[in-house]
């Protein structure tokens, strides 16, 4: 988490480093599967995106270093609803 620009933790929740103490695990979370996006606010290890328009805006600017526009978040949008199926048996 923030490949671009450093991500201001507000909290302590630990990443990769906390179990493996090497520093380039710093920042190192596990990437979660986007299926089911629109279904599982809030995201983030540390819950800090409330909405899925938040998390598009806060991977663009932090892992990419890029300002998104309104459109490419709309686009963005509709594409992470596409991958809104039934939800897996394990997780009822
Ligand atoms: C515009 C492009 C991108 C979009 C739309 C996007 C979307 C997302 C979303 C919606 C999540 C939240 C998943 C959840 O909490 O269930 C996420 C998490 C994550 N993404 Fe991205 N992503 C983008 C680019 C990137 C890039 C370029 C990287 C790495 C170089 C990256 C690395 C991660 C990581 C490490 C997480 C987990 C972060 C954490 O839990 O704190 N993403 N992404």
């Amino acid at each position: 988490m923030g490949m671009i620009k450093p991500h201001m933790h507000t909290n302590n929740y630990p990443d990769l480093y906390s179990v493996t103490q090497k520093d380039y695990h710093k920042n190192v979370f596990k990437v979660p599967t986007l299926r089911n996006i629109a279904l599982s606010a809030p995201y983030f290890h540390d819950a800090s995106a409330k909405t899925l328009k938040e998390a598009i805006t806060m991977m663009s600017n932090l892992n990419l270093g890029y300002t998104i526009s309104e459109q490419k978040i709309k686009d963005l949008l509709a594409f992470l609803q596409t991958l809104t199926g039934e939800t897996p048996v394990i997780l009822n």
